[in-house]
């Protein structure tokens, strides 16, 4: 899709429609009730009638509408005034979107994006507006032999702003949404892949492929770097697949040579068996979204390149399938991490903590500003925050400050769990220096915890998104969460965030 930043009147706009909210109740927003005075009260008439109340998510489309030159008009309602805010002005934009592109119009002018939102910048409306779009006509139909084909999808959308002053803030948002955009569909795309094609090795071609397009700097190790580096938690994870396991590595350079990068770390177990802690059946096909830490890191880090932020930018992306097999990890296995510190694994279904304390440790050797991991770590945090909010751990209370604020900026929020030292006893092993499960107890918590003893070097925080990566049942699907929270926590630090 097509987009541009317009400002000017809404009746004299030459467009397959114009979208224009209404506040319940029944009253037309300003852009609005100028295109009922070029039109002479014919919508205030309609609108006064009852066809349309201005009940959050509702719409009424209006054809051959006097005195205006669009060929229809799309009212949009945005419930009470007076509640307006974030989550109304979202809405209202998802609706607008899939109703363009469900009703034959090609081009839109939406004036929505005029509409104040407390607190929330023009900057912050419009780059809203393009991720929601985006968003809001994703499709993946990568596997069915036949497609479904919108007869007139919608293929150029403008937004409105109020002022021209406005216009070059809002032209720069529009930019920056649309690669968070992409840097989502990327991430939800690697997600809905299935684990027999998304492999290890697909994930590395996958990061092969942004390098090229952005012209990042893309390494892969194999098994027999691994082995070198003494990366013996991460290799024991990967021991009982045939897929051969891959630590990618991409670094974006856009800050001075001499500035410290920020580290993306993303857990990328391409399918999660449970290994010989076997899964039960039920819903176990979702565990090929055990990858959606990598792929978010990876969306994130093609945002971050396709903006130019002036950053230094590394993603470091463990991945390995976990399977049961002869070959296998077994529980009470021991093994010896990069780190040095050895684990007993009772449970070889707590993958996920094993492959990512190599990947922390490795992730010294970039002298990090900050490293911020993100993984589909427990059902734990399921449970705890449901498909609402991330989990979020720091071992440094003002980046988990920074990052719940780059979460609310976003609309993709996180939500602060302790990492009390009183925590770690449930990490103790009667024959290793650690167990790599902590009992049913604050599970989310615990396994934060066991990837805190190998972050003490360097500033560090924890994305728990179990919950938030993908949605079950009948709309199953990868979301692109934290690919929002992460770009817009770039952002600020570039200070690009308007
Ligand atoms: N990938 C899972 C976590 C998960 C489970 C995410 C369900 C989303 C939905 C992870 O590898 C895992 O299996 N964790 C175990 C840990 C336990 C054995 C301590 C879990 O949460 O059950
Ligand atoms: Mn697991
Ligand atoms: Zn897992």
């Amino acid at each position: 899709m097509e987009f541009s930043i317009k400002s000017g009147s809404p009746e004299k706009q030459r467009s397959a429609c114009v979208v224009v909210g209404v506040f319940e109740p029944r009253k037309l927003s300003l852009p609005g009730e100028l295109l009922d005075n070029a039109a002479r009260n014919h919508i205030s008439d309609i609108i006064r009638r009852g066809d349309m109340e201005g009940k959050a998510g509702t719409t009424l489309l209006l054809h051959n509408v006097p005195g205006t030159l669009c060929d229809r008009v799309l009212l949009v309602g945005l419930g009470k005034e007076k509640e307006f805010r974030e989550r109304e002005y979202c809405q209202a934009i998802r609706v607008a979107v899939k109703t363009l592109n469900e009703t034959g119009s090609f081009d839109g002018t939406v004036f929505l994006t005029e509409i104040a939102v407390k607190k929330r910048s023009v900057a912050w409306r419009i780059r809203q507006a393009a991720l929601i779009a985006q968003e809001a006509t994703y499709r993946f139909d990568q596997f069915k032999s036949k497609k479904e084909e919108l007869r007139r999808p919608l293929r150029k959308l403008t937004f409105a702003v109020e002022r021209r002053n406005e216009l070059a803030p809002a032209e720069e948002a529009l930019q920056q949404g649309l690669a968070i955009a992409e840097g989502m569909a990327l991430a939800k795309n690697l997600g809905n892949l299935p684990g027999n094609v998304c492999t290890p090795e697909h994930l590395a071609g996958a990061a092969r492929q942004i390098a090229e397009a952005h012209g990042l700097d893309c390494q892969i190790l194999e098994r027999t770097d691994m082995e070198a580096l003494g990366m013996g938690s991460l290799l024991s994870v990967a021991k009982g697949s045939h897929q051969p396991p891959k630590l990618i590595v991409l670094q974006y350079k856009g800050g001075k040579p001499d500035n410290k990068p920020v580290v993306l770390v993303g857990k990328g177990i391409t399918f999660d068996t449970g290994g010989i802690s076997l899964k039960p059946g039920p819903e176990m096909d979702e565990m090929k979204y055990d990858m959606c830490g990598a792929a978010s890191v990876l969306g994130a880090i093609k945002a971050a390149a396709q903006m130019q932020l002036p950053l230094n930018v590394t993603a470091v992306v463990p991945a390995a399938e976990n399977m049961p097999s002869g070959g296998a990890s077994k529980p009470g296995d021991i093994v010896t991490s990069m780190s040095g510190q050895t684990i007993e694994i009772l449970n070889t279904d707590a993958e996920g903590r094993l492959i990512l304390c190599d990947a922390l440790t490795y992730s010294e050797r970039f002298d990090p500003e900050v490293v911020v991991d993100v993984a589909t770590l427990t059902g734990a945090c399921v449970i705890a925050l449901g498909h609402v909010a991330s989990g979020l751990f720091a071992n440094r209370d003002s980046l988990a400050r920074e990052l719940l604020d780059a979460g609310d900026e976003a609309n993709d929020r996180a939500w602060h769990l302790p990492l009390w030292e009183d925590y770690q006893e449930q990490l103790k092993s009667n024959f290793a220096d650690m167990a790599n499960i902590g009992g049913r107890a604050a599970g989310s918590v615990t396994a934060a915890c066991f990837l805190a003893r190998f972050t003490k070097k360097f500033d560090w925080a924890h994305l728990d998104i179990a919950g938030t990566a993908w949605k079950s049942g009948a709309e199953k699907g990868a979301t692109g969460r934290p690919v929002p929270l992460l770009s817009h926590f770039l952002l600020a630090r570039a200070g690009k965030l308007n």
